[in-house]
């Protein structure tokens, strides 16, 4: 396991599933973590789990909120060289039913919430070196029936890690994304609810719906996203800019 003892990182939406598996995971390794989200409860029962987990709230569609989270974080904890913009939403619609509102939202949060933590966490690193890691999906890599804002959104997330890499690897910094395929996480379980309740279906053939695709027969879960992502912020991954690290069990 990679030492990161001396390295503080931001986690934006670590009150739970992959962002709480994130910071746990690069805390247990040495790090300090702030975690950052909308729900001081949750974030607070993050922090129980790990003495170096601290937070502070920032919703990710706020720049404001997320500079001031990053000069906190700062003056409390030290430079934060590693950004990990995680948190996000998915609703599912049919295009035809899809409307501005939800479309707009979806690309707030999704898209635009990892401008603002890119851009801030940048401001805040200075000249310094770092490491950029996005959680987008493979919906960021391919589209699929009902998620057209979702997969929108992340693909325009691929989009923006592959042509920072570009633009900030002179300056030492590595910008690189995690497409995972379905995770057994909160979201997840809010989807198979939102499948049983629209279909009728248990929710155990929602699930086997969800994965019937996937060869390894399983939701991945978020400690094999949080190995990704640590992977990206250690010295083994330098070299490793504008990729994006696929995690779906081999669905083709
Ligand atoms: P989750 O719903 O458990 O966690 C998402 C976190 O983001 C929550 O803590 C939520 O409060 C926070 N969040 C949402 N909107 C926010 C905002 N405006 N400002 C600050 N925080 C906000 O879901 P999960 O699965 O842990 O998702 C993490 C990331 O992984 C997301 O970007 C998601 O799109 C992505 N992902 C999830 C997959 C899944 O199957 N669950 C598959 C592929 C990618």
């Amino acid at each position: 396991m990679t030492d990161f003892s001396g390295k503080h990182a931001l986690v934006t939406g670590g009150g739970s599933g992959v962002g709480a598996a994130i910071a746990l995971a690069l805390a247990k390794a040495g790090a300090k973590v702030t975690i950052t989200g909308r729900n001081a409860t949750a974030l607070d029962q993050v922090c129980a789990c790990h003495e170096r987990i601290t937070s502070a709230l920032a919703d990710v569609t706020d720049i404001a909120a997320l500079r001031d989270a990053f000069l906190r974080a700062g003056d409390s904890s030290g430079h934060v060289p590693l950004v990990i913009a995680n948190a996000g939403i998915a609703e599912s619609q049919p295009f035809h039913r899809l409307e501005c509102e939800q479309w707009q939202r979806m690309i707030d949060t999704n898209l635009t919430g990892v401008f603002n933590t890119f851009k801030a966490g940048l401001e805040h690193m200075g000249e310094g070196a770092g490491r950029m890691v996005a959680i987008a999906s493979t919906a960021g890599l391919q589209g699929g029936g009902y998620i057209s804002a979702y997969s929108a959104a992340k693909h325009g997330v691929v989009g923006l890690v592959r042509s920072l890499a570009v633009e900030l690897g002179p300056k030492g910094i590595t910008v690189n994304a995690v497409c995972p395929g379905y995770i057994d996480t909160p979201m997840t379980a809010r989807t198979l609810d939102n499948i049983a309740a629209r279909t009728g279906m248990s929710r155990e053939d929602a699930a086997k719906q969800l994965l019937k695709d996937v060869p390894t027969g399983r939701f991945i879960t978020p400690e094999e996203v949080a190995g990704a992502v640590s992977w990206l912020c250690s010295d083994a991954a330098c070299s490793v800019n504008g990729e994006t690290v696929v995690i779906d069990g081999g669905q083709p």
